[in-house]
């Protein structure tokens, strides 16, 4: 739990360091002059307080600038005291991070997760690969036009902020021709090897947001469609983001999408995810409910998850939204977005190559799998419904010091740690249950017209 550092933190510190005896730790962030992180270090020399653990991060409230996390011990809870009161005259803020329980064990820190739709705007400029930047082996790396084109995309995709409209973009003919021969080899194979959500949706994105061959649709009313549709939206992002930001956005129904287009030379290849991966592979099931449901459980599941379970639950989204198989009346399906973009995996996934399992999170999570060809193995889910429960079951598992609740009016994440909370969340059960009781009675009442 992290506690604010304000007006009683003279006493907030006193409980504390009686609380941690010799050890504690806490985030900071100084003010802007020259030596200040050199100065505050001396500190914790002078005082003879050991610093056992230091990173920088971005800041979350402040943009742009860093902060830093501290795990400390001193054999004089003095000595800790003194350090935080002389740090506190060079700190812009300073935070104490609560790791020590009553009984004198120390738990795990939590890693920090948003809890509010409007913070994975801190996400944009957190890109691992890609952006703007190509790798030497990019089909576009030696085309200064198309690399000046992807810098536009990435600004966008920096300079976006949540609530905003996402920027409208005139494609050009050479992207649009692009687009239209993925569209064209896809949409043969969809009819047969899509499911069946997939099919039906895809229908509506022809009918409203402009699915067409010789048409890019725009990023902005495919998320309004989306919005209307579940609730997700979408945000552009310039590149591959770690894991565990990724993973955030899917927690507050938010999809990051990028915008550019795959390099003209190669339409049937692209090293990294474009619009075509999203707009044809992803989008359309994060329309039906039940798949929305699925992913944001995975996205709930990863907040504040410790680094190890992150993987076990990128490996999940791997093997489901990526390249998930589903059996319909008796017949394999594709629902992963990195097969229904890709049309040669399309149609490999379906032949008897490939190993099928069943989808079991216990199990996925550990498979090793490759990312540069066709997957051997895939995992096979009955419906999305029922791979929503067993996200939601082995989500349980996750040692975390807390549960988590999405509100859906606030767009937030409440973390349940207090009675008042469950007061609250067993008066809005009764209102649920009212309603439940209500529309049953008329149902009855009908059939006995
Ligand atoms: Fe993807």
């Amino acid at each position: 739990m992290i506690q604010s550092f304000n007006q009683h933190l003279q006493r907030q510190v006193s409980e504390n360091v009686e609380a941690f005896k010799e050890e504690m730790c806490f985030v900071f962030a100084l003010k802007e002059k020259i030596g200040a992180l050199a100065d505050a270090l001396k500190l914790f020399e002078e005082n003879k307080v050991n610093l056992v653990h230091i990173e920088s991060r971005l800041s979350k409230d402040d943009k742009g600038k860093y902060e830093f996390y501290v795990d400390c011990k001193a054999k004089d809870k003095d000595d800790l005291l003194n350090t935080i009161e002389k740090l506190k005259d060079k700190a812009a803020y300073l935070q104490i991070f609560d790791k020590s329980t009553t009984d004198g064990t120390v738990e795990e820190s939590v890693p920090w997760f948003p809890t509010r739709i409007k913070e994975l705007d801190q996400f944009a400029n957190r890109i691992l690969s890609y952006g703007a930047e190509l790798d030497s082996d990019h089909p576009g790396f030696t085309d200064p036009v198309y690399r000046a084109r992807r810098k536009q995309f990435a600004d966008i995709a920096f300079n976006y902020k949540h609530g905003q409209t996402i920027p409208h973009v005139n494609y050009t003919e050479e992207e649009t021709s692009t687009w239209g021969i993925v569209f064209r080899e896809l949409t043969k194979l969809y009819p047969t090897h899509a499911c069946e959500e997939f099919n039906n949706i895809f229908t509506l994105l022809q009918q409203n947001c402009g699915y067409r061959e010789d048409n890019i649709p725009q990023l902005e009313d495919v998320s309004r469609f989306l919005k209307d549709s579940t609730g997700f939206t979408l945000r552009p992002v310039a590149g591959l983001l770690s894991s565990r930001d990724f993973l955030a956005g899917l927690a507050f129904r938010v999809f990051h999408s990028t915008q550019y287009i795959r390099h003209s030379s190669c339409p049937k290849y692209t090293p990294e995810p474009d619009i075509c991966h999203e707009l044809l592979g992803h989008v359309p099931l994060f329309a039906d409910p039940d798949f929305a449901d699925f992913s944001q459980e995975i996205g709930l599941a990863s907040l504040g998850a410790p680094d190890d379970y992150i993987k076990k639950l990128a490996t999940c989204y791997w093997f489901t939204v990526e390249f998930g198989l589903c059996r319909q009346k008796g017949k394999l399906k594709a629902y992963g977005a990195g097969l229904l973009s890709s049309f040669g995996e399309l149609e490999y996934c379906l032949t008897d190559q490939p190993e099928l399992k069943p989808f079991d999170p216990e199990k996925t999570a550990d498979q090793e799998y490759p990312i540069t060809k066709f997957q051997p193995i895939y995992f096979v889910a009955d419906s999305f419904k029922s791979a929503k429960d067993l996200m939601s079951a082995y989500a349980l598992k996750i040692p975390r010091p807390f549960s988590i609740r999405y509100n859906p009016y606030t767009q937030s994440v409440e973390t349940i740690n207090n009675k008042q909370q469950l007061v609250h969340m067993v008066r809005d059960l009764k209102n649920e249950i009212s309603v439940l009781e209500d529309a049953l009675k008329k149902m009855e009442d009908v059939k006995l017209r």
